[in-house]
């Protein structure tokens, strides 16, 4: 690990919670974070019993919590039966939620759309009936690559309804991911949309998939369902092509949910790793479900009369578990919005807030940094030109906030009244992990504060053992927790080696460095692994090198990231030619096809900001590519570390950069 980990942070900002909001806090003040914290501690088993037992509705009830027989596979309730589209919907039928607002979708173009529960209920269950018309059965594997839409929740809902298991696929990755994934899980049915709406500017979606489909490994995938978002033209395939709302029509608003064993999958989602291909992560019905609902409640605090907003895609983890699952389930009033938050300015977020008062606002670093720098470019987009009175808690995901970033936050947007909430997790992780209780935890400005309850993390050195507070190493979580990631899908070796390597003693090993300080507050540092974090997206470095490498003039790539004040990194390729190292003009024309073929192979999101042309990359004598060095030539610094394990130092100075 860097040098940098172990530099002790000075923050000695501190917020506590108000008596207002302990007052009327879902977990009021650090007692109660502290019994429920030493309740689970002490009795894992009888506490994790009485939360799913209260917070979830069983088919058939469990006698088991944890079975720990085949470590590192854990299985949770595994003999109990749910419907997981049935504790998010149809429990608000008869609880008074029946006719309040479950969505408010906000189009591209200011658009707006609401369902009730009853609504979202009835439309959920004529997809479902549409599905199984179709012939579509338990177990069965569904693409969705949809944009952000009443549709795509409903979607994923009918899925899990059916105990049909969905893998959505983000919108911003391209054919050569989606047909990775649908060949991955063999998927017997894909759902996407003719085009999306995004900043003005419609981008097609099903072409995507119909190209997708030209590939081989596809042959299991039955039937293409189209949602018609823009009424775009499409390709139509006749075999196998049918309209979302032809499948619904003539359907009935009830259908019965499929009960299904509390370790069923209720999806796949894809996610970066430290090799090239990305890993398939496979969730479970009921503990899954248990979580988002609880940390649901517990983070966001939520009360009936909340507006909660979460900006994030459905097809990354926060979308599935604090939009489609976990706040579903705790029955919140959600706003769904299909744009992005400069379109048609940067004061968007800030208007849709006041438009549609909003009281819990969930957001990514990135997102706060751009519209900070959007803010001071142009005073008509601060937030101060909104009312954002509704607003009473912020909470941010995704990387580190920096205590600047948080600050800006707090005044500017929470009016110095809401509580910021950094919540760290993984998609592993399901929900949660390291978060503050609004009404409980008193606040540092750039840490994620302490473990739910439940939750067991520590730091620790590279043989597992643990380190004393201030100390930077390797965060871990010590217990099995029921959101937990099941197994890769179709490689449990890789499940085992990548979370639960031999040197780190059982515990799930994140991938993040971390250090705890002397109030055992955690401060997350960054990934020790190849990942890169941009824009809140988690992109693997490897994948983008094998992608580059495949290109027909590309002999050799790396990728680092940059530390980018909006994006919180920045894709630095460096990349060796086969042909000889080309002169200005032909590295520019060069750069940018190399920026074209990443974004066609792997998706916009991932196209290189910085390219550096070279003869050789800085290895060691092993042969291993050094990052770490890479690193400093990309920030445009001279590397003064000791180089003698590199087989060549020269190699350092001979980059030329960067396009
Ligand atoms: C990073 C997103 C610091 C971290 C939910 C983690 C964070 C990766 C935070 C997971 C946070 C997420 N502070 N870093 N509050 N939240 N991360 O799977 O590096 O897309 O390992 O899940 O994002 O990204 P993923």
């Amino acid at each position: 690990m860097s040098g940098t980990i172990d530099s002790i942070l000075v923050e000695n900002r501190v917020f506590e919670p108000t008596a207002d909001f302990i007052a009327q806090a879902a977990v009021p003040g650090m007692d109660a974070y502290r019994a429920l914290y030493d309740e689970a501690r002490d009795d894992p088993d009888g506490f994790w019993a009485r939360m799913a037992r209260e917070q979830l509705l069983w088919r058939k009830p469990f006698t088991r919590v944890l079975d720990e027989s085949d470590a590192p596979f854990y299985r949770w309730f595994d003999d109990g039966e749910l419907n997981v589209s049935e504790n998010c919907l149809d429990v608000h039928l008869s609880n008074g939620n029946a006719e309040k607002t479950a969505l408010i979708f906000e189009a591209d173009d200011g658009t707006v759309q609401k369902v009730s529960f009853r609504q979202l209920h009835a439309r959920v269950c004529r997809i479902a009936n549409g599905l199984k018309s179709l012939g579509y059965k338990k177990g069965e594997r569904v693409i969705i690559y949809l944009p952000m839409s009443i549709e795509a929740i409903a979607c994923m809902q009918a899925c899990a309804r059916l105990g049909l298991i969905h893998s959505v696929v983000f919108g911003g990755f391209s054919t050569k991911s989606l047909h990775q994934r649908i060949v991955d899980v063999q998927a017997s049915l894909v759902i996407t949309a003719d085009e999306q709406m995004r900043g003005g500017r419609a981008i097609p979606l099903k072409a995507a998939v119909d190209t997708a489909l030209t590939e081989e490994g596809t042959d299991l995938v039955r039937h293409v369902l189209v949602y018609r978002r823009s009424g775009g033209q499409v390709t139509w395939h006749a075999d196998r092509d049918i309209w979302l709302h032809d499948i619904e029509a003539g359907q009935a608003d009830t259908c019965e949910p499929v009960a299904v064993g509390a370790e069923h999958p209720l999806f796949i989602l894809y996610t970066s790793g430290s090799t090239g291909k990305p890993k398939g992560v496979q969730h479970s019905s009921g503990g899954y479900l248990l979580w988002a609902k609880l940390t649901s409640q517990w983070v966001f605090d939520a009360k009936p009369e909340d507006v909660f907003w979460c900006t994030a895609d459905v097809g990354w983890v926060t979308g599935h578990t604090y939009i489609t699952y976990g706040t579903m389930a705790a029955g919140l009033t959600q706003i769904v919005f299909e744009g992005v938050p400069s379109y048609p300015d940067s004061g968007r977020f800030w208007k849709m807030i006041e438009r549609h008062k909003v009281s819990i606002f969930y957001t990514a670093p990135t997102a706060i940094r751009s519209l900070i720098k959007a803010a001071s470019a142009d005073p008509a987009v601060h937030p101060s030109n909104y009312d954002l009175s509704s607003l009473r808690l912020l909470g941010s995901v995704g990387e580190p906030i920096n205590p600047e970033a948080w600050m800006w936050y707090h005044e500017n947007v929470g009016g110095a009244r809401c509580p910021v909430i950094d919540t760290w997790w993984q998609t592993e992780t399901g929900g949660h992990i390291l978060a503050p209780l609004p009404g409980a935890t008193p606040l540092k400005p750039g840490s994620c504060t302490l473990p739910l309850p439940g939750i067991s993390v520590d730091v620790v050195d590279e043989s597992g053992q643990s380190l004393p507070d201030g100390r930077g190493g390797f965060l871990v979580i010590t217990r099995p927790w029921p959101a937990m990631i099941r197994t890769v899908w179709g490689d449990a070796d890789r499940y085992a080696n990548s979370y639960f390597p031999p040197e780190m003693q059982g515990f799930y090993l994140a991938g993040d460095s971390a250090q705890r300080d002397s109030d055992g507050y955690y401060w997350i540092m960054g990934r020790t692994d190849d990942v890169l974090s941009v824009s809140g997206h988690r992109l693997g470095g490897t994948e983008i090198e094998s992608t580059l490498v495949a290109h027909e003039q590309v002999a050799e790539a790396a990728i680092v990231g940059r530390p980018d004040p909006v994006s919180g990194e920045a894709i630095v390729a460096f990349i060796i030619l086969k042909g000889d190292l080309p002169d200005e003009t032909q590295a520019i024309a060069i750069a940018g096809q190399l920026r074209d073929w990443v974004a066609r192979e792997v998706g916009p999101i991932a196209k290189p900001r910085d390219i550096w042309f070279g003869n050789a990359l800085p290895k060691t004598r092993s042969g291993k590519i050094m990052r770490r060095l890479l690193k400093i030539v990309a920030q445009g610094e001279e590397v003064t570390q000791d180089t003698s394990t590199l087989e060549n130092p020269d190699t350092l100075k001979q980059f030329r950069g960067a396009y």
